[in-house]
């Protein structure tokens, strides 16, 4: 087979309004986070990156800024080719530290950014390469569960594979584990994984960062009911639901609703009817928050060992470097 002709699936219309009905028709009803990100769900997004109470971004790009050489010497340790395979690359502003570093070093490698957003990924490739001259990029748009598949099969190079941002907490805990699980099936011996956590850390201050007082999270959450009337021609009321956000530090779990407002009929394309009764709620998504022997624990049971951690100053947060064994 071609390597290079693998055609990478973008999400279609059909698929958007099947996920969005199985969601409502569920029962407690639920959305899928991967279709947040339209061209104004990317904006609201780096508008939450960059609030006063969003301390996820400043303690991982501290992490990035200060730390990306001696993250850079364990991956180049080897001393052969291989592929920088980023999930959920967004904007690149922290790994392009670690980029920078490797472009450094005399060893050959390709950075394959994946992300669910077409515009993320288009932006990437014209905008990395004049930055780092020599850069080989090749950008994957999708589901980064789907995308990993074709990443890992586009070279039989060694593998370091980026999942950074808190990504992992958007699962919940045994999906997260299954994830890392199906991770490290497609990966061989010896291949590295750098992935960020948000730690357990003072449950108001984590509260406080998705449920900020200038309600940009709000008209993140909101903006997909938004995305659904303009695309799938339904008319959700938008004054009709609110943003509410749940921190259990027991558990860590910090969760995200919409809730209705109101008795009401949303109609969806035409002829679908979904029903909300007053006060019910729409599960947006989960942010789960680990202590560190929670992170050790969830390398050790899917495969993997952690070799080093890189903190930020307050220890917010941890970027970990996982060996596959
Ligand atoms: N993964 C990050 C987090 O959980 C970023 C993120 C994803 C996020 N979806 C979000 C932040 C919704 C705020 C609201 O924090």
């Amino acid at each position: 087979m071609d390597k290079t002709k693998i055609e990478v699936q973008a999400i279609t219309t059909a698929q958007f309004r099947n996920d969005v009905l199985t969601g409502l028709n569920a029962s407690p009803k639920y959305m899928q986070p991967k279709y947040f990100y339209d061209h104004q769900g990317d904006l609201l997004f780096q508008q939450i990156m960059e609030m006063e109470e969003y301390y996820l971004t400043n303690a991982e790009m501290e992490i990035f800024s200060k730390q990306s050489a001696a993250i850079a010497d364990l991956i180049t340790a080897e001393n052969t080719p291989f592929d920088l395979i980023e999930l959920g690359a967004g904007d690149a502003t922290k790994s392009i530290h670690l980029l920078k570093e490797l472009s450094q070093r005399k060893q050959e490698f390709t950075y394959l950014p994946i992300d669910i957003s077409a515009n993320v990924i288009a932006h990437l490739e014209s905008h990395l390469p004049k930055e780092l001259p020599g850069l080989v990029i090749k950008g994957l748009n999708g589901d980064y569960f789907e995308m990993l598949h074709q990443g890992t099969a586009l070279s039989n190079r060694r593998k370091v594979v980026l999942f950074m941002g808190a990504n992992i907490g958007n699962m919940e805990l045994e999906e997260a584990r299954d994830f890392c699980k199906e991770l490290n099936t497609s990966l061989s011996t010896g291949d590295l994984l750098v992935i960020g956590f948000d730690l357990k850390k003072n449950p108001k201050q984590i509260l406080a960062a998705y449920n900020d007082a200038n309600g940009i999270t709000a008209a993140f959450n909101l903006n997909l009911l938004h995305r659904i009337n303009r695309e799938l021609d339904a008319d959700f009321d938008l004054q009709s639901f609110e943003h509410y956000a749940s921190y259990d530090p027991e558990s860590g779990a910090c969760k995200s609703y919409l809730i209705s407002l109101k008795d009401q009929f949303v109609r969806i394309g035409g002829e679908n009817i979904v029903q909300f009764a007053v006060n019910e709620p729409v599960y947006m998504e989960i942010s789960q928050k680990y202590a560190l022997s929670e992170m050790e624990e969830m390398a050790i049971s899917t495969g993997f060992h952690c070799t080093s951690r890189f903190f930020d100053e307050n220890k917010y947060f941890v970027d970990a470097v996982w060996r596959v064994d």
